[in-house]
C-alpha cells in the first residue's frame, strides 16, 4: 500500500523534484540553537530538499515544514533527522556503557524514551543505532556501539530498533531508526577513524554483517553507509554491499542514506574522478539519499540525461524515501510531530530521569574491589578528588547532541551534596583531565589525609571519544595517574570512578587502587547513579562488552579470536616460538563479559546429551547460587567452541546469556537450549553450515569461564 501511494506521488514529479527528495541537508547551528542557511530556505522552497537534519524544537521545525508543505509545488513534507544516539534531552549512558548492562529490555526502553522526547521536538528519524562491531579501543567511535561481540551486538541492535520505531511508525512518538555504518566501519585499520578496511568476505559475514541483518529483520527503516572503503571499494559506492547484499539477498525495502559527504569523499578515496562521477557511482551502487554532499542536487540530472544513471534507479530511491514519509504519517499530517504541549510535557520529565538513573547504574562495571572497600558506609568520611568530580559537561558523553552541558546533568559532587549536605564534603580537583599542571596535588593530598576513604573521579574528556577521536595512547590522560599515586601515598583506601568512552589500559591502576568502578559517560543522572553504586543502594551488575587490554599494543583485542597453529601451551606459558608478545601476556586485563558484584555467585552447569543430531535440542541447565549477603543480578553466559571445522573456528563464541536477579542465599535455575543452528558458520564456499564433530561448552560469569560439557554433533 505504501508503494502504491509513493508511486502515485512519483507519477506527478518532475526530474528535479525527484532529485530533491534524495537531498538531505543539515540545518546550520548557532549559539542559541539550530539555524538555517538562507540558501537552504531557497532550496526548500524550490523543492530541492527532501529531508533536513540537526533541526529540532517544534517552533523551528514547524517553519521549515510549512515552507515544504505550503510553498513547494507538490507540498511533499520534509523528514527531520537527528543523531539521537543515547537519549535526546534526557541523556542515558553512552551506548557502549549501556550495552554493559546486558539488559535488552532496558535498552529498548531508553531508545523508546529517546524517541518519545525527540519526536516531541519535531524529529522523526534518528541516525541510530550504530551497530558496528568494534574491537579496537583506539577507535573513538567504539563508544557509540555495543562492543566487540556479534551475537550480543545483534540482540542489542534489535532492542534499539524496536525502541525507536515501536510497532507503529505513524504514531507521533515513534521515529525511523537507521542501522549504521554499513559496513565494517568498526574495523578501520589501526583504529584510525575513516581508515581503510580490508577483510575476507567470510569475516565480513561472520562478524560485521549480522547486527545489520538483525536490525533489518527487526524492521529498521533506513541504513547509513560507512566512510571507509571495503576491499578497495568505498562503502558509499559499493554495489556488492548495497545492491547484492542489502537490497538483493536481504531484500531491504527502506532507504539508504550516505554518511556526511561520503559521496564527495570517493574523490579523495581515489575511486571517483570528480564529484559528478562520484554521484553516478553512488546512485548506481544503490545509495538513495545524499547527506550534505549536494552531489545529487548538483549533478544527478546531467548524469541521467547523459545516460550514466538510469532514471529508474532514481525512481526506486525516491519511492523508498516517499514510502517512509507515508509510513510516518507525514502525508496525513505533516505537523504531527510538532506539538509544543507534548514537547513541554515530555522532555526531561521525571519518569525519563528515573530511567536514566537506573540505566546508568545498571551500566556500571565493578572492575576491582579489594577488601570489600565498596560499598562505602555512610559513617566513613569521604574525600572526592579528581577533575571530573564536579563535571556536568563531559558526564553526558559524546554524541549527546541535544543534551544540555550547562547544568542539567547531575555531577558526582552534586549527588554527594544531595546525600550529605555541602558543609561536610571534602573536595579537591587535583589536576585537569589533560595537561601537565600538578599544582593542585597538595590540596588533593591534604583532602585525602582528612578522609577515611578517597573517591577519585577521573577519565577522558567526552571529545576524546566519538567521531574523529582516535587515540594511540589509551592510558588515563594528563597527570591523573600521578594524582592517583600522590593520593595513594597517604595510605588511604582509594576508589577510582572512571568516566570514559573506550577501554583504557588500567594495569597500573588495577595494581594501585583498592576499587575501580567503570562508570562510562553515565548521562544526565550520572552523579546519582555513581553514588547509588558506591553506597550499595544498587549492587553493580554490569559486565564488559569489550575486552580491556593491558596495553595499547595488544589491539585489536577480542575474546573470540582464533587459536593459531601455535597457541600458548597452558602448562608452558613461557615458550618462545608460539603466538605471543614478549613481556606482555596475550590475555586482556579484564575479559569480555567481566564485572564484579558486592556479592558472589557459584555456578553448576550440566547438559542433557553427549550426542546430538541436527534435529535435536541440547538442554543446558545452569544453577546460579548467590553466596553472599546481598541480593544481586548476574549475567549468566554460555560460550561454545567448535573443536575442528573446515574453516578455523574461534576459541569460543557467546551463544546465550541471561541476566537474572538472585536473592542472597537463593539458587536460580536457568535452561539454555541449543540446536544445530547454533553450531553454524560460514564455510569456504560461504555457505552457512554446521559440520559433524565435537563441541565444548563453557558457562560462567565472563568469557574466561570453565569448560562444563563436551558433546558431539552427528548426522541424522
Ligand atoms: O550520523 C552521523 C554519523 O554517524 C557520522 N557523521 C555524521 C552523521 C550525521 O551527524
Amino acid at each position: 500500500v505504501y508503494t502504491r501511494k509513493a508511486d502515485s506521488v512519483l507519477g506527478l514529479m518532475t526530474l528535479e523534484e525527484k532529485i530533491g527528495q534524495t537531498v538531505l541537508f543539515t540545518s546550520g547551528w548557532d549559539v542559541t540553537g539550530p539555524s538555517m542557511d538562507p540558501n537552504y530556505k531557497t532550496y526548500l522552497k524550490n523543492g530541492n530538499v527532501g529531508a533536513v537534519f540537526n533541526a529540532f524544537t517544534t517552533e523551528y521545525n514547524r517553519e521549515l515544514q510549512r515552507i515544504a508543505v505550503e510553498e513547494t509545488r507538490l507540498g511533499i513534507p520534509l523528514m527531520f533527522g537527528y543523531d539521537v544516539i543515547h537519549g535526546h534531552r534526557t541523556i542515558f549512558p553512552i551506548p557502549l556503557g549501556e550495552s554493559a548492562s546486558w539488559d535488552l529490555d532496558l535498552m529498548e526502553k531508553t531508545a523508546r524514551i529517546a524517541a518519545v522526547e525527540a519526536s516531541a521536538e519535531g524529529i522523526n528519524w534518528t541516525f541510530a543505532p550504530m551497530v558496528d562491531v568494534a574491537r579496537d579501543a583506539r577507535w573513538g567511535r567504539i563508544a557509540e556501539g555495543a562492543g566487540e561481540d556479534t551475537y550480543l551486538g545483534s540482540l542489542i541492535a534489535v532492542a534499539r530498533v524496536k525502541g525507536f520505531q515501536g510497532d507503529d511508525l505513524s504514531a507521533s512518538n515513534t521515529i525511523l531508526a537507521c542501522a549504521k555504518h554499513y559496513a565494517a566501519y568498526g574495523a578501520a585499520m589501526a583504529g584510525r577513524d575513516y581508515n581503510t578496511v580490508d577483510m575476507s568476505e567470510n569475516e565480513l559475514r561472520t562478524t560485521y554483517l549480522p547486527p545489520f541483518k538483525a536490525a533489518l529483520d527487526a524492521g529498521v527503516a533506513t541504513f547509513m553507509n560507512s566512510f571507509n572503503d571495503l576491499n578497495g571499494v568505498p562503502a558509499t559506492g559499493n554495489s556488492f554491499l548495497l545492491r547484492d547484499i542489502l537490497k538483493g539477498e536481504w531484500d531491504f525495502d527502506g532507504f539508504v542514506v550516505t554518511d556526511y559527504t561520503s559521496i564527495n569523499e570517493m574523490v579523495p578515496h581515489g575511486y571517483a574522478r570528480d564529484e559528478k562521477h562520484a554521484g553516478e557511482i553512488a546512485m548506481n551502487a544503490g545509495v538513495d539519499m545524499d547527506m550534505q554532499g549536494g552531489i545529487y542536487m548538483k549533478y544527478l540530472k546531467a548524469s541521467i540525461e547523459e545516460g550514466k544513471v538510469e532514471e529508474s534507479d532514481l525512481d526506486d530511491a525516491v519511492r523508498r524515501i516517499l514510502e517512509m514519509k507515508f509510513r510516518l504519517g507525514l502525508f496525513d499530517d505533516p505537523y504531527h510531530y510538532l506539538d509544543a504541549d507534548r514537547e513541554k510535557e515530555l522532555v526531561l520529565n521525571d519518569e525519563h530521569l528515573e530511567v536514566a538513573r537506573d540505566a546508568a547504574r545498571k551500566s556500571m562495571v565493578l572492575l576491582k574491589n579489594d577488601n570489600a572497600v565498596l560499598p562505602l558506609s555512610e559513617d566513613k568520611k569521604v574525600a572526592l578528588i579528581g577533575p571530573l568530580v564536579k563535571d556536568e559537561k563531559n558526564i553526558i558523553g559524546n554524541w549527546a547532541a541535544a543534551g544540555d552541558r550547562n547544568g542539567t546533568a547531575v555531577s558526582v559532587y552534586e549527588a554527594f551534596e544531595a546525600r550529605f549536605g555541602k558543609e561536610d564534603l571534602l573536595f579537591a580537583e587535583g589536576c585537569k583531565v589533560l595537561g601537565d599542571d600538578t599544582s593542585g596535588f597538595d590540596e588533593a593530598v591534604a583532602a585525602a589525609r582528612k578522609a577515611d576513604v578517597v573517591v577519585m573521579v577521573l577519565g577522558e574528556l567526552e571529545g576524546m571519544t566519538g567521531e574523529a577521536a582516535s587515540r594511540t595512547d589509551i592510558n588515563l590522560p594528563g597527570k591523573q595517574k600521578a594524582l592517583i599515586a600522590a593520593v595513594k601515598a597517604t595510605g588511604k583506601p582509594v576508589v577510582l570512578v572512571l568516566m570514559n568512552g573506550r577501554p583504557l589500559s588500567l594495569e597500573w591502576e588495577n595494581d594501585t587502587a583498592d576499587a575501580i568502578v567503570e562508570a562510562w559517560w553515565p548521562g544526565t543522572m550520572g552523579g546519582h547513579a555513581v553514588a547509588d553504586v558506591l553506597y550499595g543502594d544498587y549492587n553493580p551488575s554490569g559486565k564488559l562488552t569489550v575486552s580491556f587490554p593491558r596495553t595499547v599494543g595488544q589491539l585489536p583485542l577480542f575474546y573470540n579470536h582464533k587459536n593459531t597453529g601455535r597457541p600458548i601451551p597452558p602448562d608452558d606459558p613461557d615458550q618462545k616460538y608460539v603466538s605471543r608478545y614478549l613481556y606482555t601476556p596475550n590475555t586482556p586485563l579484564y575479559p569480555f563479559g567481566y564485572g564484579l558484584s558486592y556479592t558472589s555467585y557459584s555456578y553448576n552447569a550440566t547438559a542433557d546429551k553427549k550426542t546430538i543430531t541436527p534435529s535435536d535440542t541440547l538442554e543446558v541447565t545452569v544453577k546460579v547460587t548467590n553466596m553472599g549477603e546481598r541480593d544481586g543480578e548476574e549475567v549468566v553466559q554460555l560460550y561454545l567452541r567448535d573443536k575442528v571445522a573446515s574453516v578455523t573456528p574461534p576459541v569460543r563464541s557467546l551463544k546465550r546469556f541471561e541476566k537474572v536477579a538472585v536473592k542472597k542465599g537463593q539458587t536460580r535455575e536457568l535452561t539454555f537450549r541449543l540446536t544445530a543452528d547454533d553450531l553454524k558458520f560460514y564455510n569456504e564456499d560461504l555457505e552457512f553450515v554446521h559440520e559433524p564433530g565435537v563441541f565444548e561448552l563453557f558457562v560462567g560469569a565472563n568469557s574466561d569461564c570453565p569448560l562444563v560439557h563436551t558433546f558431539e554433533l552427528v548426522e541424522e
